[in-house]
């Protein structure tokens, strides 16, 4: 059997990248993280650090600003995955150093949400989603082999609050809905999207493709999904209505990051622009299809877990930065 490649994930040590790193050790890949020297110091990372070490990963002290640290991290794997967040339109830098390295076999691109070509976004996201659109065709214009991973949403994202302001856990007396409810939006659970992303990470089938993460089961409308949450919680709960035109009235009075919520919000419940298109052969595969083997779970079970043992849940690593909740729930609050 072909060695399994070696995997270096940039961003590793971020929300999503912890699954990453831990997919892809999981799975058997040699895999590498590149850490910065002050957040391999960080108390509060040393429990994530140790995870790490736990599970056999390399750590490579680097910055995506200090471009030998990134060549030489680069020359050490077969394949490139970036999670960073708030860089990505720095992303040009590991172009940079993939090109100087000369030996990567797949990058893979910080995306994990809508896909960026195919949207109707307003601002601030349309901005965002402008600058991972940009590190595309600085790919592809470079010749580098990639896969873009498009999984829409992070469940933990959603299902931990339904977006609600000023929660903490998902809604007992009464939701906030945005548009009619009606636009299907798609949740996915992030060790689904790590497992995914690992599995395409080498795979011939989405060499210079899309990896859409649209699983059946999770493809549900806003009103689909305060339904399922309303049986698991046994009584039925007040429903409020936003319209777009009042969405679209407040995006630009509301403070950072609210104003990048809703205006991503907008665009995968009010746009469908999860949902709103095909994937055609010619740019895309679809995970659920391709990795059949793969059990992902489902939005139903995934609510399970929260109303089964929601402390417990709360408390692990599904549940978002909840200094970020916090920050974004006091402002998200004077919205409604
Ligand atoms: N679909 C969705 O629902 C959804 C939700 C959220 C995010 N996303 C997307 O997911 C991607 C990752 O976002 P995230 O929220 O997981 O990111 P995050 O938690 O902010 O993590 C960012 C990562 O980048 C690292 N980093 C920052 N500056 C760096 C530097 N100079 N050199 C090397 N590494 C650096 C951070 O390292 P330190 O630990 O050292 O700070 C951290 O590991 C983004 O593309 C974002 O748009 C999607």
């Amino acid at each position: 059997m072909a060695e399994k490649s070696r995997i270096l994930i940039i961003g590793g040590t971020g929300y999503i990248g912890k699954f990453i790193v831990e997919a892809s050790a999981k799975a058997g890949h040699p895999t590498y993280v590149l850490v910065r020297e002050s957040t391999a110091s960080n108390p509060e990372k040393s429990k994530l650090i140790e995870s790490f070490k736990s599970y056999g990963v390399t750590l490579l002290h680097g910055d995506l600003y200090v471009h030998e640290s990134l060549v030489k991290a680069i020359k050490q794997v077969d394949v490139v995955i970036s999670a960073v967040s708030h860089q990505v339109a720095d992303q040009v830098k590991i172009i940079d150093a993939i090109k100087e390295a000369g030996n990567i076999k797949r990058f893979l691109p910080s995306e994990f949400g809508l896909d960026v070509d195919r949207h109707h976004a307003v601002e601030p996201a349309a901005s965002f989603f402008g600058a991972k659109a940009k590190i595309r065709r600085a790919i592809q214009a470079e010749g580098i082999p990639y896969t873009y991973i498009s999984n829409n949403a992070f469940a933990g994202y959603v299902l931990s609050t339904f977006g609600q302001p000023n929660a903490t856990a998902p809604p007992r007396e009464k939701v906030v809905i945005l548009g009619d409810g009606e636009v299907k939006g798609v949740y996915v659970a992030e060790e689904d999207i790590a497992a995914y992303t690992i599995k395409a990470a080498e795979d011939p089938k989405t060499l210079n493709k899309i990896l859409y993460i649209r699983p059946p089961a999770n493809t549900l409308s806003f009103n689909e999904l305060v339904s399922l949450w309303e049986k698991k919680i046994g009584k039925t709960i007040e429903k409020i209505y936003v319209p777009e035109e009042q969405i679209l009235k407040q995006i630009p009075e509301a403070p950072f990051p609210v104003n990048f919520i809703l205006s991503i919000s907008h665009s995968m419940l009010i746009k469908g622009d999860a949902t709103n298109f095909e994937i055609e052969p010619s740019f895309g595969v679809e995970a659920t299809e391709i990795y059949p083997e793969v059990e992902y779970t489902s939005v139903d079970k995934y609510l399970d877990r929260v109303v089964l043992d929601n402390r417990r849940w709360r408390e692990s690593k599904i549940f978002p930065d909840p200094n970020f909740l916090r920050s974004t729930e006091a402002t998200a609050g004077r919205l409604y």
